[in-house]
């Protein structure tokens, strides 16, 4: 997991579109993020053209470093992403980043297990269209939520061993780039799973052997429970997992250890910041099985 270096931009709106239940898709121009940023990696955004403001963190989604733009996928949930969501076409937001360590696959991983959760789709997205642009590895994607996706889905064409057969619906962007991937929901939509992200992997690693097991590793983004679960998952299965945790963050830059975390390490325990030591964690070292 390597870090970034942080720059600071004056960050010109490009695109922002409106989707269903309070989610927002936001295009930045942010030449200096877009060129380094990498799937993990999050900006430490101002909600409106002030610079005073308090910022908020998000993960970037996808970026295009030749053109110099970053995407990030956000939900209205108080005040600072309520002010975020009347932003307009070439206003200047603030914009930090990028920020953090990123999702990196170990030399032995040819099953790649992305799994993201409501506000945690965005860099599990970023991470699998990498994984298929740069390696030889195809990974296999399973996404929840229990609002309405923010993305366009479809009936997937690919079969996927494991997963029952009315389990259909899939992000039309990872189709187009012929990545397997899955949907869950308790709201009964259409073609998804009907159960939670970890239930649903779990079906998909029961069918592999011994030897096709031993070739994943987990990476997840999502809720507290949801991570939780998943760790539990990669415990009991003996997987490596890579976690991306969410905590409240002021400065954003490691300044003010408002965000830290206890991690264990070979037996030792240490706080850890989750904006510049994380925020990706191994499963192992946030969720010890003893704890
Ligand atoms: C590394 C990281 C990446 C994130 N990526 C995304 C993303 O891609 N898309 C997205 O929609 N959201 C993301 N978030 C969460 C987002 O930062 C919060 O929703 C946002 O800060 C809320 O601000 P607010 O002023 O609107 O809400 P507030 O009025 O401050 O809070 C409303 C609610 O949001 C929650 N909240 C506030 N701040 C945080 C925080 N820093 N982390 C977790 N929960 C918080 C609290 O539960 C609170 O009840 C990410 C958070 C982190 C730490
Ligand atoms: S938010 Fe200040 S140290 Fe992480």
């Amino acid at each position: 997991m390597s870090t970034a270096t942080i720059h600071a931009e004056r960050a010109r709106v490009l695109v922002h579109e409106s989707l269903p239940a309070d989610q927002y898709l936001l295009r930045l121009h942010a030449p200096e993020c877009a060129a380094q940023v990498a799937p993990g990696n999050f900006i430490h955004l101002s909600c409106d053209q002030s610079p005073y403001r308090l910022k908020r963190p998000f993960s970037v989604m996808r970026s295009a470093p030749a053109e110099g733009w970053i995407e990030i996928l956000y939900k209205v949930v108080g005040s600072g992403t309520r002010a975020l969501a009347t932003a307009k076409p070439d206003d200047y937001l603030h914009c930090l980043g990028p920020i953090g360590n990123s999702f990196t696959c170990s030399g032995t991983t040819r099953r790649p297990l992305l799994l993201g959760g409501g506000v945690g789709i965005p860099p599990i997205v970023f991470f699998a269209e990498q994984l298929k642009k740069t390696t030889t590895v195809t990974p296999m994607v399973i996404m929840g939520s229990e609002i309405p996706f923010p993305f366009k889905v479809q009936p997937s064409t690919k079969l996927v061993e494991g997963i029952p057969g009315d389990v259909i619906a899939a992000m039309t962007l990872l189709e187009d780039l012929a990545i397997p991937s899955r949907l869950t929901s308790k709201q009964n939509y259409a073609g998804c799973y009907d159960g939670y992200i970890h239930e649903l992997a779990e079906l998909w690693l029961q069918t592999l052997d011994s030897a096709a097991r031993a070739e994943v590793e987990i990476f997840a983004c999502g809720p507290t429970a949801m991570l939780r679960a998943v760790a539990n998952l990669s415990q009991s299965y003996g997987i490596p997992c890579q976690l991306s945790l969410e905590e409240y963050m002021a400065c954003a830059v490691g300044g003010c250890a408002g965000c830290t975390v206890l991690v264990e390490q070979n037996g030792q325990r240490a706080m850890r910041r989750v904006c510049v030591d994380g925020p990706i964690f191994s499963a192992d070292s946030v969720y010890p099985q003893h704890r």
